[in-house]
């Protein structure tokens, strides 16, 4: 297995379209996707067709550096879920999307705000990244406070798209926090 980045308690590796059923399972928690369709798992069809091809060809085009990287506890190799750091598709490859997805048994161990630390330290340090970004809803308490703890700042509210409008807390919007690479140094000092 490749080893994409190691953090305390956590390995990340690249996702194989063998990895189907993991995703699968993690989208069909309502807990899990409560903030991004009011519950409603992904079609497993769904993540087979378009979800998989779409994070392998994210490493054709980016190499194995930026995209969508599966977690496993070290203790166990459980799997806890995903994370990624990936530039827009078309967009400038030194502003990256920082976004996380974890299996509910282990939320509120501080994993997500651990990972994401040793992610934005590998893109400002090793990969050329200039700026994080990342985005959520307005009432998504526990991804804004993982924002927070990562030092990055609310650049601005964003309408919710369309295929969200029904979600429970969609009408406040949602919510846009970046840092730059020099704000990260700062912190580092
Ligand atoms: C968002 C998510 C990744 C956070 O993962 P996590 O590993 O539990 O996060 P951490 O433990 O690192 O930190 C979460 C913080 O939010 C707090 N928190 C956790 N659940 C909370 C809740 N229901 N309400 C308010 N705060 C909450 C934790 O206490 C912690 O803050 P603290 O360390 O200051 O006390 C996880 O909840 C998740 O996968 N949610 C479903 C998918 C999702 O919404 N992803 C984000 C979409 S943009």
């Amino acid at each position: 297995m490749t080893t994409y980045l190691e953090s305390e308690r956590l390995t990340l590796r690249p996702l194989a379209a063998a990895d189907a059923d993991l995703l699968i399972e993690l989208d069909s928690d309502p807990a899990v996707m409560r903030y991004l369709t009011g519950g409603a798992p992904t079609p497993p069809e769904e993540v087979r067709d378009l979800v998989i091809p779409s994070i392998l060809a994210g490493y054709e085009r980016w190499g194995h550096d930026l995209g969508l990287f599966a977690a496993h506890e070290k203790d166990g190799a459980a799997f806890a879920g995903w994370f990624c750091l990936r530039p827009l598709r078309g967009g400038p490859r030194e502003e990256a999307e920082l976004g996380y997805r974890l299996r509910q048994a282990v939320w509120g161990r501080g994993y997500a705000t651990e990972v994401s630390q040793a992610l934005l330290a590998k893109g400002f340090t090793e990969l050329g990244i200039r700026m994080v970004w990342a985005e959520t809803m307005t009432v998504n308490r526990p991804s804004r406070n993982v924002m927070e703890k990562l030092g990055m700042t609310l650049a601005e509210c964003i309408p919710t798209p369309d295929d969200m409008k029904t979600v429970e807390g969609s009408e406040h919007g949602g919510v846009r926090y970046e840092i730059r690479k020099e704000q990260w140094d700062r912190r580092q000092a």
